[in-house]
């Protein structure tokens, strides 16, 4: 990517954007501009603003036959730290958002110590604060230790910073509990991001449950496991009127459910809430009859389905049932990966080909870029209230993603994350992020 130097380098802090096609959807823009940035925000978007006589000479990105957007922002990533730095680090973790074109990254709770107390969250923002490249927000836990007992106080955590709650890699099984949470989702205007899955219903599956998972001789996950949980906290959301955020949907049934919650908060007695949810690349890139052997690279949690059920996965992300697209990027060491499907963790990376694969199986096909582009940065802005964020807006965070849509290229190590467990490595796809900025600055550069 081609940038010339900055002459007086920061603090003045400009940057010009120059040439590409700004798809900002939260204006309604899709067309030639160029961007300004000054300070770390942004300072004008319009057409050959790179001619005015005051502004030619400034540090520049040249951007001709690219797509310049909202920084993109991925609302559900594991980094592992603290304890798992075997598998990931806030620094790696987030080198590997910044290389897949994301520049606000949420990591989940689910670590050791799970992030369920404000000093935790204090830690860990100071920790990204240190080592990361691009902005990393943090979930806390639900209940404490995520053992589904007792809620954690979220009021004093969102004092130390967290911006949502989950207890992810695992449901709130207690019903009680999850009305309780939701009811404080309602009155301090915060999203529970739901982990939904019926643990009965789940039991010790390591697979969709079906004709696959028969023939490779594997316990099946049925899909009621995830619809009925999701309709639970649908039905609970609506009690409360709380916040309630659907992680990875995976099934065909719960995407129907979420499409009836949304008709339904539309309908009489409205206002039930905000239910929204999000889907991640391998469920509507994949299918349980698409894991080679027992590749332990192809076990995540919802595991991958059927084709109908990855069809209506590309249904619901086109027609606005499924709010934005989220990677559920789940490192694991490959010596884990490699005891094999039945005992291996579960989860599969997708920082780096999130956005890669988001281009070329849907973008142009099921989904317009500008719809895209929402489910990757407004949307999720909107679901974490972040307000500076997911727009091109003047004065918002001068966060953007520099697109090549003709980027013709193969998955495969070396990744920037530490772990490499990707079901895409070897797969060709078409589109990757060519520039990454934060606050201004290129954090990274193809
Ligand atoms: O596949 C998954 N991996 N699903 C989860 O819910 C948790 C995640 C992890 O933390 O590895």
């Amino acid at each position: 990517m081609k940038t010339t130097p900055r002459r007086d380098g920061p603090p003045s802090g400009a940057l010009l954007i120059h040439g590409g096609r700004v798809i900002d959807p939260a204006r309604g823009v899709d067309g030639p501009r160029d961007v300004l940035i000054r300070d770390g925000r942004i300072a004008a978007v319009e057409p050959d603003l790179g001619k005015r006589a005051g502004l030619r000479g400034l540090p520049s990105l040249e951007a001709k036959g690219k797509w310049v957007t909202p920084g993109l922002i991925d609302l559900h990533v594991h980094l592992r730290e603290p304890g798992g730095e075997r598998a990931e680090t806030i620094a790696t973790g987030s080198a590997a958002a910044a290389r897949g074109g994301f520049t606000t990254v949420l990591a989940m709770p689910n670590t050791q110590p799970p992030a369920d107390q404000p000093r935790l969250l204090a830690d860990l923002r100071r920790r990204a604060r240190a080592a990361a490249k691009v902005n990393v927000l943090f979930a806390a836990a639900v209940t404490v230790g995520q053992r589904g007992e007792r809620l954690t106080d979220f009021e004093r955590l969102l004092e130390a910073g967290a911006v949502a709650f989950s207890d992810d890699g695992r449901p709130v099984a207690d019903a009680g509990l999850m009305r309780r949470a939701l009811e404080r989702s309602r009155s301090l205007d915060v999203a529970v991001i739901a982990h939904c899955e019926d643990p009965g219903l789940a039991g010790p599956g390591v697979m969709n449950e079906g004709r696959w998972a028969d023939l490779k001789g594997l316990r099946g996950i049925p899909r009621a496991g995830e619809t009925a949980m999701a309709m639970r906290d649908i039905i609970l959301a609506r009690a409360t009127r709380g916040n309630l955020h659907i992680a990875h949907v995976s099934a065909l049934g719960t995407v129907a459910a979420v499409r009836q919650a949304k008709a339904w908060a539309a309908g009489p007695g409205g206002a039930a809430g905000r239910v929204t949810c999000e889907a991640a690349p391998h469920h509507w890139t994949l299918c349980d009859s698409d894991i080679p052997g027992l590749d332990a690279d192809f076990k995540m949690n919802p595991p991958l389905r059927s084709e109908d059920d990855r069809s209506s996965v590309i249904s619901g992300l086109a027609d606005g049932v499924i709010d934005a697209i989220a990677s559920d990027h789940a490192p694991h060491p490959a010596a884990r990966k490699a005891l094999g499907f039945r005992a291996a963790p579960f989860g599969v990376i997708g920082l780096e080909t999130s956005l890669g694969l988001a281009l070329t199986r849907l973008a142009g096909r099921a989904l317009s870029p500008s719809r895209l582009i929402e489910l990757m940065s407004a949307a999720p802005a909107r679901i974490l209230r972040l307000e500076s964020k997911g727009s091109l807006a003047v004065g918002k965070d001068a966060d953007l993603t520099v697109i090549d849509p003709a980027a013709s290229w193969t998955v495969r190590p070396p990744f920037a994350s530490r772990s490499s467990n990707s079901p895409f490595t070897g797969m060709r796809l078409t589109g990757r992020a060519c520039a990454t900025i934060v606050k201004g600055e290129v954090v990274y550069a193809l």
